[in-house]
């Protein structure tokens, strides 16, 4: 079991306020609210085109919010109220508490023209400004832990989408995120792949307090590690319960239909 279990009382860490988003004029989440607790896992599952990647996109930064608002830690993310107005917050201040969030994207996202080791240290030294030597010493402590110390120097190109991947949640870890969002990360795999990737990320799950927010189609997988799931349809959360509750016994029919579509 995990070192801590969030409760009630632990602190929110994301905080979605109203969110709007819409691309042109179509509105993808409409004054969406939800909190992830410290320590919390959450999973968003929803049919397709739902918005689970873009609420991992906003919390990333790699979106902007239409309108409404991100806390991280209870302190306004990228726009905050000043003199009754939303505006957006300094890049600056943005920035350094964007290095507490670490993503991993379905398609590995790794720089090709680096060896494992370098697309590891590259943020820690260049964002974080760690020695390179420290640098080295806990990205060797993370392939360790990601079963791939004999890759230090393998380019990505030679490494099977499995190790790509793995190589990927080390890279996010080296960062030492509080808050780490997976967005589909087996979906680009070979079925013969999966298990090795779900078998790391159910070790971090066990063995850290890192918040994560997750969307994946490997229900069992989420069932095992979610403290909590979020159904989502057309950008709004129609069921939110413990994934005993959700996977066994739903209350909406949105949410039966779906899963039985996907189980
Ligand atoms: N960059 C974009 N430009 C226009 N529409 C987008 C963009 N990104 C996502 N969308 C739209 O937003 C909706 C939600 O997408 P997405 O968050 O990717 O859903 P999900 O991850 O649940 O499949 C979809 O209708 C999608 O087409
Ligand atoms: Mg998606």
């Amino acid at each position: 079991m995990p070192a801590t279990e969030p409760t009630e009382r632990t602190a929110p860490v994301i905080t979605f306020e109203n969110v709007v988003k819409r691309f042109g004029d179509h509105t993808v989440l409409d004054h969406l609210n939800f909190e992830v607790r410290k320590g919390e896992r959450v999973t968003l599952i929803g049919p397709s085109g739902s918005g689970k990647t873009t609420i991992l996109r906003l919390v990333m930064t790699l979106e902007d919010l239409t309108d409404g608002f991100i806390y991280i830690n209870g302190e306004p993310f990228t726009y905050e109220m000043r003199n009754g107005r939303r505006v957006e917050r300094r890049p600056k201040d943005v920035a350094k508490v964007a290095t507490k969030i670490g993503m991993v994207f379905q398609q590995f996202n790794l720089f090709p023209n680096m060896t494992v080791l370098e697309n590891i240290i590259e943020a820690p030294v260049h964002v974080l400004g760690k020695s390179k030597g420290e640098a080295v010493t806990r990205a060797k402590e993370l392939l360790d832990l990601v079963g791939l110390a004999d890759k230090v120097d393998a380019h990505p190109s030679r490494l099977s989408g499995g190790q790509q991947q793995r190589v990927a949640i080390a890279r996010a870890l080296a960062m030492d995120p509080e808050i780490l969002l997976l967005d589909e990360v087996t979906s680009a795999l070979d079925p013969e792949l999966v298990g090795e990737v779900l078998g790391v990320l159910r070790n971090i799950a066990e063995n850290t307090d890192i918040t994560m927010l997750i969307v994946t189609h490997e229900m069992q997988f989420a069932q095992e590690v979610s403290h909590r799931v979020l159904m989502f349809d057309q950008g709004r959360i129609i069921e939110d319960a413990e994934p005993s509750v959700m996977f066994t016994n739903p209350q909406e029919k949105r949410t039966k239909d779906f899963l039985q579509a996907v189980l």
